[in-house]
Formats: structure tokens, C-alpha cells, sequence
């Protein structure tokens, strides 16, 4: 198996801590678009600067009074876009965080940006305001492509955004969509091409997914165009996983690429199955409260988020999740890593179960198959079963 794993330390994994911030707002939706995001024509700034400070102190409060020895390590503003906010309200939120944790000097603190003019202009302030890592949504370098997805720049803006990206922020990364509507093999080697003409260190490359309740979703459903068939979708994925570890930036999980130390550490936090926070409409954490694992979602409609903050937090629910969930859960978001899944930390969640899989016939089979491989510490998905890893996931869970 050919395989490149991000270098672990199970004591550096179980000391991460993130905190993801939610921002819903965007120019427009793209059709394609199953994020939390909505467009409003305006946004009360100073009423969400106090909700959002407000929903922090509540989760640190939540956190705090329960695990005294988190150290922060990371802070992602997602969304939504991100780089609609005014730069005072992110200025705002991290200088207000050592008042909740204790935060590592080395906290790693992502913003997500649109490539829109007015949006790049304030790059420099995000970056005053304690930023020091961009993810651009670039999504494609062609203009027919551009406007198939509904995005509101141009090329050249795209291009013009990631050089000032590159002169603002030592860490930045961009996301391309592929696996479009009619892309050939050789259009997507040359579009890629271009884009590490222009990466830095890290780079999301998405195949495009069609989400129910989207407008792409309709327009599939009509027949108006179709994805690629899985055979092509599965060609141009490993076109993808050689250009990117022929340059340098192999693959570490599914659909994110870096040089070997340059891996998103707070996405990284997910897939390790590792604590969050999270705070703003519609977000998603995972916490540990007295040695139970917490789902918390918080409300999702901005106004609904808004009044539920004002009155008391923002959460819409806190559930205490079960040792099978959050184990299936771990193995889910594992396996997605070049890395795999750690067996000490399935094991911490659920001792049973692990040792269930590890004797298991399905494990078994699908290791004689070449689909996974286990070493003393993780287990791990070839690069031929990446390509079916949900139907993987799903006969490894059956079998338990
Ligand atoms: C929260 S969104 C991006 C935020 C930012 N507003 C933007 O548009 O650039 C995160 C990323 O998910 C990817 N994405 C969203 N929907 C997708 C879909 N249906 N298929 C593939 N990738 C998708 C896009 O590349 C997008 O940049
Ligand atoms: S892709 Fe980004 S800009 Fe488009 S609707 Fe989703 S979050 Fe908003």
C-alpha cells in the first residue's frame, strides 16, 4: 500500500481542544450549498457582536467548569462567510479567550474567505485582528465553471485574492470543487496544475456532491446535467492523489492535502474525534463533560440563534451520547485520515467494541482484500478502499 501518514503522538492528539465560530451570512447561496448560510440584506453587527461574545463566555463557562487542563489549540471562523464580518467582532472574540482557557502559543486560528474584492481588502485587518491562517473558496479556476456554481467572482479576482493571501498570511489554503458536470481528465490536470502554481502549503480539493435541498439537487433531479459516473469520479481522484504527492502536498484525509506539517490542526481535531466547541447558529461541538461525551447543535435559523442568546445560549440541545455512538463516530471520522484511526482512542471510548472489530471476519476480509491494513497503533484505509470508504465504514458497523 502506498500511503503517507501525518506523524502521530497520541499525547499531542488527546491535548487538542478547538473551538469552531459560525458566521451565516453570504452575498448569495450557491446552488450547490448545504451550509448553514443565508442572505440577508443587512446585519444587525453590534447585536451579533454581543450574542456571539455572550454564546463564547457561556461555552467557556460549560468547559470550563469541567475539564480545568483544556489548552486551547485551535479557533476556526466558518460559515456562512467568515470574512463578512467586521474585523473588530474577530478581534473581539480571541482577545476574549484566555479569559475562558488557557490558549497554546502556538493556537492555530483559521478564517474562511470569499475571493470577492471587498472581502480580500480586509485581509490585512483579519490579520491584525490575531488571524494567521485563510482558507480561500476559490472552488474553481475556470469562468464557465465559475458561473455553473453560482459564484460571484471572477477568475482574475480568485488569482488576485490568493497573492495577497500569500503576502498577508504564512499559512493559507484554498478549496476547488471537481468532479463537475462534464469534466474530462485532462481538464481537471490542467486546472489543477495551475492551482499549485499558485498553493501554498495546503490545499481542499472536493469532489462535487449533490445535497438534498439544494438547488443543484433539483436540477440533478431533472436530468439537466449529471455528475461524472463513478468510474471517471474515481479516475479523477487518483489523478488527484498522485499530482499532489508528486508535489509534494500528499493526501492526509479524504479531500485535504498538505506538506508533512502544514495539515489544518483544527480539522484535524474532528477527524481525531478530539474536543470542540462550537458556538453561532447551527454549530455543531463535541465536548467532554465529566467523562461523558456531549453532542451539542445549537439553533440554526440566525434570528431563532439571536432571541435563544438573549434569553439564556444558544444551544437547541445538549445530548450525552452512548459508548456505540460515540465509537461509530470515531471510527466515521478515523478512517477519513491518511493516518487512520487510532485503536487507543476507540479503545478509550469503547473497549467492547474495539476489541469486536479487531476479532471481527469483516475486519478480516477486508484487510485480505487490500482495502484496510491495522499496524500496532491505528487502523488504517488503503488508497483502494478510500475509494469506497462509506461502504466500507457501513459493513465494518454491520458487522458488530
Ligand atoms: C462552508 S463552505 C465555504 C465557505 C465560503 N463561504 C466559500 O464559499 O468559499 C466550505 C467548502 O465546502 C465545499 N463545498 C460546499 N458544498 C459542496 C458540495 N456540494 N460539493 C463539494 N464541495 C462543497 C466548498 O469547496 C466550500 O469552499
Ligand atoms: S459555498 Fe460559501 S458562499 Fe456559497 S452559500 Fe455556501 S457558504 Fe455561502
Amino acid at each position: 500500500m502506498k500511503s503517507n501518514p501525518v506523524k502521530t503522538d497520541d499525547h499531542q492528539e488527546e491535548s487538542s481542544f478547538g473551538l469552531y465560530i459560525h458566521w451565516p451570512f453570504c452575498v448569495s447561496k450557491c446552488p450547490y450549498c448545504d451550509f448553514n448560510s443565508h442572505v440577508r440584506e443587512t446585519v444587525d453587527e453590534a447585536l451579533w457582536e454581543k450574542a456571539l461574545l455572550k454564546d463564547l463566555a457561556f461555552m467557556g463557562q460549560l468547559t470550563y467548569s469541567s475539564e480545568q487542563n483544556r489548552v486551547l489549540t485551535s479557533v476556526f471562523f466558518g460559515g456562512g462567510t467568515p470574512s463578512l464580518m467586521p474585523p473588530r467582532i474577530v478581534e473581539k472574540l480571541l482577545s476574549a479567550l484566555e479569559k475562558y482557557w488557557r490558549v497554546s502559543p502556538s493556537l492555530e486560528i483559521t478564517l474562511e474567505a470569499n475571493p470577492n474584492s471587498v472581502e480580500v481588502a480586509r485581509l490585512k485587518a483579519f490579520k491584525q485582528a490575531g488571524v494567521n491562517r485563510l482558507s480561500l473558496g476559490i472552488q474553481s479556476l475556470h469562468k464557465q465553471a465559475l458561473s455553473f456554481l453560482g459564484r460571484k467572482h471572477s477568475v482574475d479576482e480568485a488569482v488576485q485574492a490568493l497573492e495577497a493571501a500569500r503576502k498577508i498570511f504564512e499559512r493559507f489554503s484554498f478549496d476547488l470543487i471537481y468532479a463537475r458536470s462534464g469534466q474530462t481528465l485532462q481538464d481537471w490536470e490542467g486546472e489543477l496544475t495551475r492551482a499549485l502554481a499558485l498553493a501554498g502549503d495546503h490545499l481542499s480539493l472536493y469532489q462535487l456532491t449533490i445535497e438534498p435541498g439544494t438547488a443543484f439537487y433539483t436540477a440533478h433531479q431533472r436530468g439537466d446535467w449529471r455528475i461524472p459516473e463513478e468510474e471517471l469520479a474515481a479516475d479523477l481522484y487518483q489523478l488527484t492523489q498522485e499530482k499532489m504527492s508528486a508535489s509534494g502536498r500528499p493526501c492526509y484525509e479524504v479531500s485535504n492535502y498538505a506538506r508533512p506539517g502544514q495539515e489544518c490542526r483544527h480539522n484535524l481535531v474532528y477527524w481525531r474525534y478530539q474536543d470542540y466547541a462550537a458556538i453561532g447558529p447551527g454549530a455543531h461541538g463535541r465536548l467532554t463533560v465529566d467523562g461523558k461525551t456531549l453532542a451539542t447543535r445549537a439553533h440554526k435559523a440566525p434570528e431563532t440563534w439571536l432571541k435563544a442568546v438573549e434569553s439564556h445560549n444558544g444551544l437547541a440541545e445538549k445530548i450525552p451520547l452512548t459508548p456505540e455512538e460515540t465509537f461509530s463516530e470515531a471510527l466515521l471520522m478515523g478512517l477519513r485520515l491518511r493516518e487512520g484511526v487510532s485503536w487507543h482512542r476507540l479503545e478509550s471510548l469503547n473497549s467492547l467494541q474495539t476489541h469486536r472489530l479487531k476479532s471481527s471476519d469483516a475486519l478480516q476480509s477486508l484487510i485480505e482484500e487490500g482495502l484496510m491494513v491495522t499496524t500496532g497503533t491505528h487502523l488504517i484505509v488503503t488508497e483502494a478502499g478510500l475509494l469506497k470508504l462509506n461502504a466500507l465504514i457501513r459493513y465494518l458497523l454491520k458487522a458488530l
